[in-house]
């Protein structure tokens, strides 16, 4: 594995072209990508991130011709009127895809997810390699995901190289939103800083549901345990007893409220964005903390933005409750 500067992309492209696996920064999380087009390479993903094959990929673009080569034609306008909106940026559209896409990167189903991410490193890169690239979160399975290169690189994953971007911190910081378009219904599988409200003012022909309202929509890969630290996360209470060794993330800072000297604030003003931005890389904070045994997470309201974060703390509290 080697580490590797924005200077050096036309390497990691290369890379990327021959079949190998190449961590990148996006605005959301990094990044661990494999050309799309090769199943070899994408079957190199899913053993390095020890990840079962039932959970489907998102392929990234650069250019939006590239949809025309991975869904299916004729391409449902929902699609251009979200990509016109919202790319590049943290949206990924799943729509019917085209026969060139291998069932490995959509668990055998035959809709494919595709994202146009905004981050400039990331375009380059795709636009160097040629090819559309599969990329999961650049962690294992499971764990927390990535927004440094440094959490890339303590997964000791079997890869050939991380780019070194900035921390991803002060861009959006939580996986993309996950729409599936389908039958003139467009389902949120996936929540993120790009709320359903928004997608539904963009469609305004669409009926946009949750996955809970459109029962007949496979959606494999939403767990309900994941994105967890390597040491027990519980939400914090008006019972939870502080010592020493606990660990506290608050998304406010409040007066007359104690704290544990272990505390760190994802906002000092409850700005979800900035909540959003800074949460994994708060999770990594404490799970690197060697004085920290456990910790505890205040929730946030489960509006707009606040849908996405919550649904990220109940994977990532789901087996600490009962
Ligand atoms: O922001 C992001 O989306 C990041 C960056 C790297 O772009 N990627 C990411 O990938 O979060 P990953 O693998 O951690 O999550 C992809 C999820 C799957 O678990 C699944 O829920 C959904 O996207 N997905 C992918 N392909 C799908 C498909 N064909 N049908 C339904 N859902 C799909
Ligand atoms: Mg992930």
């Amino acid at each position: 594995m080697k580490l590797i500067s924005e200077n050096e992309l036309s390497e990691a492209a290369e890379c990327l072209r021959n079949g190998g696996l190449v961590a990148f920064p996006t605005e959301t999380v990094y990044g661990l990508g494999a050309n799309a087009l090769n199943p070899l390479a994408v079957a190199g993903i899913f053993s390095a991130k020890k990840r079962p094959n039932f959970d489907p990929l998102i392929v990234h673009i650069s250019d939006l011709r590239q949809i025309e080569q991975l869904f299916e034609l004729p391409i449902n306008a929902a699609v251009y009127k979200l990509a016109e909106q919202f790319w590049p940026g943290p949206l990924t559209i799943v729509h019917r895809k085209s026969a060139i896409v291998p069932s490995i990167v959509t668990s055998d189903l035959d809709a494919v997810a595709v994202r146009m991410p905004s981050h400039p490193i990331a375009q380059k890169l795709i636009h160097e390699a040629g090819v559309p690239v599969a990329a999961p979160s650049a962690n294992r399975f499971g764990q927390l995901s990535p927004t440094s290169y440094k959490h890339v690189a303590k997964q000791n994953m079997e890869i050939d190289y991380i780019v070194m971007g900035d921390d991803v911190t002060k861009a959006v910081g939580i996986e993309s939103t996950v729409v599936a378009i389908e039958n003139g219904i467009c389902t949120v599988l996936r929540p993120g800083i790009i709320t359903a409200e928004e997608i539904q003012k963009c469609l305004l022909d669409f009926e946009v549901l949750t996955p809970e309202k459109n029962t007949k929509l496979v959606s494999p890969g939403l767990l309900q345990s994941h994105y967890s630290p390597l040491k027990p996360l519980y939400y914090l209470d008006d019972e939870t007893v502080l010592t020493e060794n606990t660990g506290v993330i608050l998304h406010k800072k409040e007066d007359g409220v104690r704290y544990s000297d272990k505390t760190i604030f994802t906002s000092e003003t409850g700005n979800l964005l900035e909540v959003a931005a800074n949460l994994f890389s708060s999770l990594h904070r404490m799970e690197e903390d060697a004085e920290v045994n456990e910790i505890y997470i205040a929730r946030t309201t489960e509006d707009g933005i606040g849908k996405a974060i919550m649904d990220r703390l109940n994977k990532a509290t789901f087996q600490y409750r009962s």
